[in-house]
């Protein structure tokens, strides 16, 4: 039966993922419109709950608009939208009171602007970034998921995925306008994928980090907003700068972990085994260049003297400092055996933020009436071709802010009948092992063949291996039921091939894309705004 809400009461605003930018949107629309969360895994899970150093705020007064926005347009090498750099970095004061008012415990300095204490990362002329001593990102989850949990006008569902939009294409009316009306979304307990209908559906589910073997980013980072987005006809911007952060932790056994840029802003060292220094060859802002600078020379040092990782060495701040500024590394590297008093941090580069991502205006609008898009799923022009530390978790509260905002200001669009999802034509999976080898080796060639440094031929290949697996799962997902491995492996696929095919079309080396092919940087460059090319196949049942 199709699905129809009832007239009388409004259909919810969906929101597809609960970290900042879900979140944020959440909370400023539930007062005065119904709102659905969903999260695809347990709801602390996601790049905030993970987020270390903290969240831009112009605040002190040494600072300045202008200094942010010089900052984050010189990190993001010349393709930073002035305007949004402007827009977000001239509320970003407002964003930190508002976390503040919200409750989040930020660490405090009773000198300092609102009573905080600033620290300083890469790229950054000030200390500008507010921070919950090395765990910001789960202090500002914490408060705002409680609040959420306790609003009675929003509904979350856990453990609930989002497969695909509903879109004009689906209704089968002639001539239906183009609008977003709704999502398809897995309930993964049960096991049965439902139709929800909403008023608009905002794409908020974060990274694309999982595309590579070797990521600071969590399980849910698998680019499934981008992907749906693209799929539904949204143009998508920007995809060849993936950030690498300089540096995580290396340890054969353990999956990556972060260690926190501010642990440089304040002091760490990054150092060769015999213990010389390497970063005065590369920049003079030696261990605070951006990231993409920090990141390639660590590539370049590693490849150069065959090495595992480097060293990261931050002794001599001494044990109290250290305990009091970064407890979460000082007490996950001691559980680890590393005493970062006493030694050095042995450190590896690995992928941490999509840059681009879905085309959206500072309303957090996409292409298709009815959607929306916030947070890192997003490319608004802020990062430019490559993001200043900080900046990430500032955009989701700004924009999460000024997208529920354009919601509301919008009249109620008609009511239309949703078809159900179809499931006749398929049947339960053979052998999963298909989709654990084909994640293992999307997320190896990205690594090997499109990772700091690249080259036309490697490029070239990734792009031959990706359009072979996406064949095989194109069929896979066209002949067997949904699981979440597959839909993820599906938009994983489609991520990959947005990050090469927009890596092949930049012939230059600029921020965080570096082509052996293409050294020099171009005078004058655009963002890279692709389209899905209409040939690829439906599976017969969503024609
Ligand atoms: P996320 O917080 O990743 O949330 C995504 C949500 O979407 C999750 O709830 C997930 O379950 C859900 N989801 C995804 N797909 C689906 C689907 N199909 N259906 C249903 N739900 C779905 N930035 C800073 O500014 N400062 C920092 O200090 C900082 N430190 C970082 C440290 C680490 C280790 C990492 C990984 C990132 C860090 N970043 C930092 C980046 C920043 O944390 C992220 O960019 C930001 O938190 C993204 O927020 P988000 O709301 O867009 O996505
Ligand atoms: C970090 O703490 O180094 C991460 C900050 C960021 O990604 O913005």
């Amino acid at each position: 039966m199709p699905t129809r809400h009832a007239p009388a009461s409004p259909p919810p605003v969906v929101i597809v993922g609960a970290g900042l930018a879900g979140l944020t949107v959440a909370l400023q629309l539930a007062p005065r419109h119904p709102v659905i969360v969903l999260a695809k895994r347990n709801l602390d899970e996601g790049a905030t709950a993970w987020a270390q150093g903290g969240i831009v705020g112009v605040l002190g007064s040494d600072d300045s608009i202008d200094s942010h926005v010089r900052d984050t347009q010189d990190a993001g090498a010349g393709l930073v939208a002035e305007d949004t750099a402007r827009f977000i970095a001239e509320r970003s004061a407002e964003a930190v009171e508002w976390l503040v008012q919200r409750g989040v415990p930020f660490s405090g300095d009773p000198d300092g602007p609102l009573g905080l204490h600033l620290t300083r990362e890469g790229g950054h002329a000030v200390r500008r970034i507010a921070h919950a001593a090395d765990a910001t990102g789960k202090a500002i989850h914490q408060v705002l998921l409680d609040e959420v949990k306790r609003h009675p006008n929003i509904t979350l569902r856990e453990r609930w995925m989002a497969v695909d939009l509903i879109t004009q294409r689906h209704l089968k009316v002639d001539g239906a306008a183009p609008r977003c009306h709704g999502v398809y979304a897995l309930d993964i307990d049960r096991q049965r994928v439902e139709t929800l209908p909403a008023a608009a559906v905002v794409l908020a589910t974060g990274g694309a980090g999982k595309v590579y073997r070797y990521t600071t980013n969590p399980d849910t980072s698998t680019g499934d907003g981008i992907a749906m987005a693209y799929r539904a006809g949204c143009r998508v911007g920007n995809m060849e700068f993936i950030q690498f952060h300089p540096t995580c932790l290396y340890h054969p056994q353990e999956r990556s972990f972060l260690i926190t840029e501010a642990l440089r802003g304040e002091g760490g060292q990054l150092k060769l085994p015999d213990g010389t220094r390497f970063m005065a060859a590369h920049d003079e802002r030696l261990e605070l260049a951006p990231r993409d600078i920090v990141a390639r020379a660590i590539d370049f040092e590693m490849k150069k003297h065959g090495l595992d990782h480097v060293w990261l060495d931050a002794t001599h701040l001494g044990e109290a400092f250290l305990k009091e500024h970064f407890p979460t590394i000082h007490s996950r590297c001691l559980a680890l055996g590393i005493d970062i008093a006493r030694q050095p941090i042995p450190v590896v580069p690995a992928a941490h933020y999509t840059c681009g991502g879905v085309v959206t205006d500072l309303d957090g609008r996409c292409d298709v009436p009815g959607l929306y898009a916030v947070g890192e799923t997003t490319y608004t022009g802020l990062h430019g071709a490559n993001r200043l530390a900080s900046n990430s978790l500032l955009e989701c509260v700004v924009l999460g802010k000024t997208c529920a905002e354009h919601i509301l200001s919008q009249a109620a669009a008609p009511s239309s009948e949703l078809p159900p999802w179809d499931e006749s034509q398929v049947e339960n999976a053979d052998e999963q092992v298909v989709i654990s080898h084909n994640w293992d080796e999307l997320r190896l060639l990205m690594w090997n063949y499109v990772g700091i440094v690249r080259t036309t031929k490697r490029l070239e290949r990734a792009l031959h291996r990706i359009k072979l697996l996406r064949t095989e799962i194109d069929d896979y997902y066209a002949n067997f039921r949904v699981t979440r491995d597959l839909l993820e492996l599906r938009n994983l696929v489609d991520c990959a091939e947005l990050i090469v095919r927009s890596a092949l079309s930049r012939h230059e080396s600029r921020g965080l894309h570096y082509s052996r092919d293409f050294p020099a940087t171009l005078p004058v460059s655009f963002p890279t705004i692709l389209t899905r090319k209409p040939k690829r196949k439906a599976p017969p049942w969503a024609a």
